[in-house]
């Protein structure tokens, strides 16, 4: 039986970006390499920590509160508290708890934000979400409840040495399209970007800052990987906090994303909307990353976690696996690696190839490999666009010898289908 669904109904008769890659990354072929989740790594001395945490919530009987209540839809009061204080501390910002809500991760988060903030307005206008850079993830691309939610500006391209090169705003796209000015109901940016490693710049930050209040709607900041963290950040930087900001964050890629807990640091009045919104559409928050991030928060064991543990463990990674590209790959295959500045990922733009990123997947997949193609990166971007179909995602979380095998099997299909 078929049943006639609504325009809300419909967008889920078929596959989403986003669901296609849960489900690939769900079921791998056997004896894959899987270099294409967004999982984090399992990394000993954290998972000891949540060990503790969680063993302590039982031994103290505090884990039958934490089950067995419904908390405030706003979040737990002293979790907010101390949120507030760890993010005016980074910040250098004064942050007050009414100023931060607590959501089901940040994925939830943001379906939340990018509806508040495109679609119908009250005077009949359509606004959509500004993309200042792409790539960007793919996370946010199926969200919007109106279609064609995006306006999205292409990068500069600049080669940084022999194999990399990074993207950076094309301030000029502000000028020669001042219609973002009428269309925009926010701009949106991930920093550390996923799927790129790109970090844009505190002066790219601060530019993005000033576009938005010239035109009083909010800048929209997703630091799933960043500041102040999980802190996968391998350059300088830091967090910054200026009103008209709206920003995400996770426990996720700081080793829980089971825990689905996210937060969202803004304005009072948007604050207040993601509580009420919370409530209608969760009723309240998961309780278990609620306790262990109060926990981890009262205790300021999560710096130490951040700086000393995890930050390093990725900046090893990204530097073995880029070293074994360069090592592993033959030099006749035209690719350059974008500088990898945070985040999980190498992002791979491979020119002269006689085939599509697209076309390559299902080979790739064939060899053994699994990465994402670059192509659902791309939210609102010229389809007419090749560079879309020249770049991949490759994870560098999993165990060196996977990553390394995984790498030499691309490394093969690349050659083959390079012209
Ligand atoms: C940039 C970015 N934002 C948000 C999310 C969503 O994370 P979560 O809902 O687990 O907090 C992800 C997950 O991969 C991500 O990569």
């Amino acid at each position: 039986m078929r049943y006639s669904y609504s325009d809300f109904g419909n967008k889920f008769l078929k596959q989403t970006g986003i669901g296609q890659l849960m489900d690939d990354l769900g079921n791998p072929p056997p004896g894959s390499c899987m270099l294409g989740g967004g999982n984090p790594a399992l990394i000993p001395e954290v998972s000891a920590v949540w060990k503790e945490i969680v063993s302590k919530q039982i031994e103290s009987g505090a884990m039958e509160k934490i089950l067995g209540s419904y908390e405030s839809p706003a979040g737990i009061r002293e979790l907010r508290e101390r949120l507030a204080s760890v993010f005016s501390e980074e910040s250098g910002s004064e942050i007050s708890p009414e100023q931060i809500a607590v959501t089901n991760g940040s994925q939830n988060a943001f379906y939340f934000l990018l509806n508040f903030f495109s679609g119908r307005f009250p005077d009949g206008r359509k606004r959509k979400i500004l993309f200042p850079i792409l790539p960007e993830y793919i996370g946010y691309t199926d969200q919007t409840l109106e279609e064609g939610s995006f306006l999205s500006f292409a990068p500069d391209i600049r080669e940084t040495g022999d194999r990399s090169y990074k993207y950076f705003i094309s301030k000029n796209k502000f000028d020669s399209y001042p219609d973002w000015k009428r269309e925009a109901g926010c701009i949106c940016v991930s920093r550390p970007t996923n799927p790129t490693g790109n970090v844009i710049t505190d002066e790219e930050l601060s530019f993005l800052i000033s576009k938005s209040a010239e035109v009083d709607i909010p800048l929209l900041v997703d630091n799933a990987y960043g500041f102040p963290f999980p802190g996968v950040v391998f350059k300088t930087a830091s967090l910054v906090h200026k009103p008209g900001m709206i920003q995400g964050f996770s426990l996720s890629k700081l080793g829980l994303p089971g825990a689905r807990t996210g937060f969202i640091l803004g304005d009072v009045e948007t604050i207040s909307m993601l509580h009420r919104a919370n409530s209608v559409i969760n009723l309240t928050n998961a309780n278990p990353g609620q306790f262990i991030a109060l926990e981890l928060f009262r205790s300021g064991l999560w710096k130490n976690l951040c700086r000393e543990v995890i930050q390093p463990f990725y900046r090893k990674k990204t530097l073995f696996a880029r070293e074994t590209i360069l090592r592993r790959w033959n030099s006749s295959i035209d690719y350059r690696i974008h500088e990898s500045e945070g985040a999980f990922f190498l992002w791979i733009w491979v020119k002269n190839l006689s085939l599509s990123v697209s076309e390559l997947y299902p080979i790739l997949k064939e060899a053994g490999a699994v990465v994402v193609p670059g192509k659902t990166f791309f939210p609102g971007a010229d389809p007419n666009w090749s560079h879309r179909e020249e770049c991949f995602r490759l994870s560098f979380v999993r165990e060196d010898k996977e990553i390394e095998e995984g790498i030499v099997r691309i490394g093969r299909v690349l050659e083959k289908f390079s012209k």
